[in-house]
Parts: C-alpha cells; sequence; structure tokens
C-alpha cells in the first residue's frame, strides 16, 4: 500500500515526529503543524491505484449495512485536506452525518431522487463552504496576510475564489474516499438554502454538495457512461 515502508500515522515528518496524524486532527482545534512534504520522488501510481482513484471507480448509489466508521471519515478528510488551494485558502467545510438523527434532519432538504441515497447511507459529508474563509488567510497564508483585507472589501471576488477552490475541494473528497476505500455519491440535487438553515444556522458555512459514502451494494451502479475522447476535449500548444 504504502512506497517505500512509509506507514500511515506515526510518521517521522521532516522535522517533527507526529504520534498520530488522526488524533492530532481531532485534538487540534486550529491549523496543524504542515507536513514538509516535497521530499520524496514523485512516483506514478500502479495500475490498482489508478483503477481505485479514476478508471474501474464509479459514483456509489446504493450501500450495505457494514457501518463506516468515524476513524474512516477522519482519515478520508487527513487525506483531502493535503490537496491545494488558491492561495492555501481552504475554504470547505464537511460536517459527517453519520447518526440516523443527523440523516433525519438532512434527508427532508434533498430533492426526491435523491432523499433515499441519504436514508440509505452509512455515512453523509455535507460539504460546506465557508463565507467567512477569508478570516483564516493571516493564519494559512501568512506571506499574504493583506489578502484578508482586500477580500473583505471585494465580496465578488471572494465568492469566486470561494466556490473555485470548495468545488476542488469537493473532487479531492471524492477521490480520499476512494483512497480509503469507500464508495462516493456525490449530490447536488438538494435545497441549499434548507440544509443551511437546518444544520448550519448561526454559523458561515454554505451547503454546496452532499457525499454519500460507504461500501456500495451489488445494485449500487447505475451503467457507465460513455466520456469524452481525448481528441474532443484536448488541445495541444
Ligand atoms: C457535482 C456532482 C453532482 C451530482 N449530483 C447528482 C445528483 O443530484 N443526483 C444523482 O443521482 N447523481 C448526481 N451526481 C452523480 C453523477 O451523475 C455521476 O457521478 C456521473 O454520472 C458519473 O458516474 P460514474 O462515476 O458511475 O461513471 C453528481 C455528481 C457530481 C460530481
Amino acid at each position: 500500500m504504502h512506497h517505500g515502508g512509509r506507514p500511515a500515522a506515526g510518521v517521522v515528518d521532516g522535522d517533527r515526529t507526529t504520534p498520530s496524524t488522526r488524533a492530532e486532527t481531532m485534538t487540534h482545534p486550529t491549523t496543524t503543524v504542515p507536513r514538509q512534504g516535497g521530499r520524496r520522488p514523485l512516483l506514478p501510481l500502479e495500475d490498482a491505484g489508478r483503477a481505485s482513484l479514476f478508471t474501474d471507480a464509479r459514483t456509489a448509489n446504493r450501500f450495505t449495512d457494514e457501518p463506516v466508521s468515524d476513524a474512516e471519515l477522519a482519515e478520508l478528510w487527513e487525506l483531502a485536506r493535503w490537496a491545494p488551494t488558491s492561495a492555501n485558502t481552504q475554504p470547505l467545510r464537511v460536517l459527517f452525518v453519520r447518526t440516523d438523527e443527523g440523516r433525519a434532519r438532512l434527508a427532508p432538504h434533498m430533492a426526491d431522487g435523491n432523499r433515499a441515497r441519504v436514508e440509505g447511507a452509512p455515512a453523509v459529508a455535507v460539504l460546506a463552504v465557508d463565507r467567512r474563509f477569508h478570516d483564516r488567510i493571516p493564519e494559512v497564508m501568512p506571506p499574504m496576510a493583506g489578502l484578508r483585507d482586500v477580500l473583505e472589501a471585494d465580496p465578488e471576488r471572494r465568492q469566486g475564489m470561494a466556490g473555485f477552490s470548495a468545488a476542488m475541494q469537493a473532487g479531492y473528497v471524492v477521490l480520499a474516499a476512494r483512497a480509503v476505500g469507500l464508495g462516493a455519491g456525490p449530490l447536488a440535487g438538494f435545497d441549499a438554502d434548507g440544509v443551511d438553515a437546518e444544520l448550519f444556522a448561526g454559523t458561515s458555512w454554505h451547503a454546496v454538495l452532499v457525499v454519500t459514502l460507504g461500501h456500495p451494494d451489488e445494485g449500487s451502479y447505475r451503467p457507465r457512461m460513455p466520456r469524452l475522447a481525448a481528441e474532443d476535449v484536448v488541445r495541444w500548444a
């Protein structure tokens, strides 16, 4: 699984030893010390990894009863959070719903065709953009601390920046789910204002995507639809 014998946790990470990356994310509410990264040669993923992330991976629609643990969900985010965003702003926020009470609050706000998917999923990630994401810029991008005030004064630029990076992060969440062995079903069909009022009242979070998570059952997949050919999509200069 791990290239070059690199362990999943308890890694010696350049300048320090992290006791457990999972425990770290769960106990530290503020920014964590960055992993240095970039010190290993870039290794292409082998075929199995490529298949799990891309070619063989499918959008999951139905799940078995096999539970998804909080540790698995934490592991998912532990991967996704390292992927890049514009000026390292990290505007995405995640609510992991994995109780009957949580599903009952979310499901009524789903589009009719999507409601049963949420009700039948062992876990659901409600992905939100933090409309006050720019308040964290001095912390996450100190060399550009002044960008916070620039964005405070420019709501249109702020919204564009948040929307683009949050959408990228939503993609990372789907790939991270696949990387930890979970099926993911992204769902954009829901009443975002309703979800905000139910789950994010009094916060600056705004729901952008619901992602069901679990172990896909046999009827999980609809027929694969064609992907556009590279010659229709890719140009060269
Ligand atoms: C941003 C996004 C929004 C989606 N919204 C819905 C949705 O509301 N309802 C639904 O049934 N599928 C939804 N899908 C699932 C897509 O139809 C599916 O991922 C796509 O057809 C590819 O399927 P495949 O991965 O099985 O090939 C959504 C997917 C994405 C990425």
